[in-house]
């Protein structure tokens, strides 16, 4: 089955109306591979100024949701107005909602469902702490994060996994082509064990943690590496060459 490559840009809590305006115009006037989905998340105050200055081609995600349409949640969005503001997609268990924030499996899990019943695509992330990794548990936490996402989710053509190696986030060094396919394939493996053979070939699992344009190439070209989300590098110009990783 071949799966599109799905390259997403988080910009976290970065940017100002200007730079974000200069990173649009580098975006929309470049030369991509047209064999990629591109989805930019943008910081919520700038979601719908990304989407209307923003070619239709690319899709726009927010970085974070909550559990309900509405209500007395200060500082919180719901899947309804991300939706109503013209957006695809979400970004939810991220490591700095995870380890910041303190979002349990659980917790990601009720975000999950409730985007789903919104009919927003979810980008989910999974992925072990420098400490997880030492103590030898990287399995055992990445097993227990899939089975409370795979508890949730109703539509997996709505899903995209994300990898982030969270020794690796922010530190200009990504984790190895090899580190990255083997951990790739035991979800694949996962998902074939625990959810069926069809969602295992189809959902597409995407690597996070130091992406660059130096490093996009090698590990793109892993059998199970279905693309990538990119923090730092989706900021500059080098987006691009990450993008075309597999052109
Ligand atoms: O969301 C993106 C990941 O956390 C990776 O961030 O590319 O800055 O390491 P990074």
């Amino acid at each position: 089955m071949t799966r599109k490559f799905f390259v997403c840009g988080n910009w976290k809590m970065n940017g100002s109306k200007k730079s974000i305006g200069e990173l649009i115009q580098t975006l929309n006037t470049a030369k991509l591979d047209p064999n990629v989905e591109v989805v930019c998340a943008a910081p919520a105050i700038y979601l719908e100024l990304t989407r209307s200055e923003l070619d239709p081609k690319f899709s726009v995600a927010a970085q974070n949701c909550y559990i309900v349409p509405s209500g007395g949640f200060t500082g919180e969005i719901s899947p309804a107005m991300i939706k109503d503001c013209g957006m695809d997609w979400v970004i939810l268990g991220h490591s700095t909602r995870r380890h910041i924030f303190g979002e349990s499996n659980e917790f990601i899990g009720q975000k999950i469902a409730h985007a789903q019943e919104n009919d927003l695509g979810v980008i989910v992330c999974i992925g072990e702490t420098r400490e997880e990794k030492e103590k030898g548990i990287t399995d055992q936490v990445i097993f227990a994060q899939m089975k409370a996402i795979a508890d949730n989710v109703k539509d997996w053509n709505k899903v995209v996994l994300a990898y982030e190696a969270g020794w690796a986030i922010g530190t200009g060094n990504a984790a190895s082509p090899q580190h990255v396919q083997q951990i790739h394939a035991k979800v694949r493996e996962w998902l074939k064990n625990n959810v069926s053979e069809a969602v295992a070939n189809s959902v597409r699992i995407i690597y996070g943690g130091s992406v660059t344009g130096g490093t996009c190439k090698e590990l793109a070209s892993q059998k199970d590496v279905d693309g990538f989300l990119v923090g730092g590098a989706s900021l500059k110009p080098e987006f691009i060459d990450i993008i075309n990783a597999k052109a």
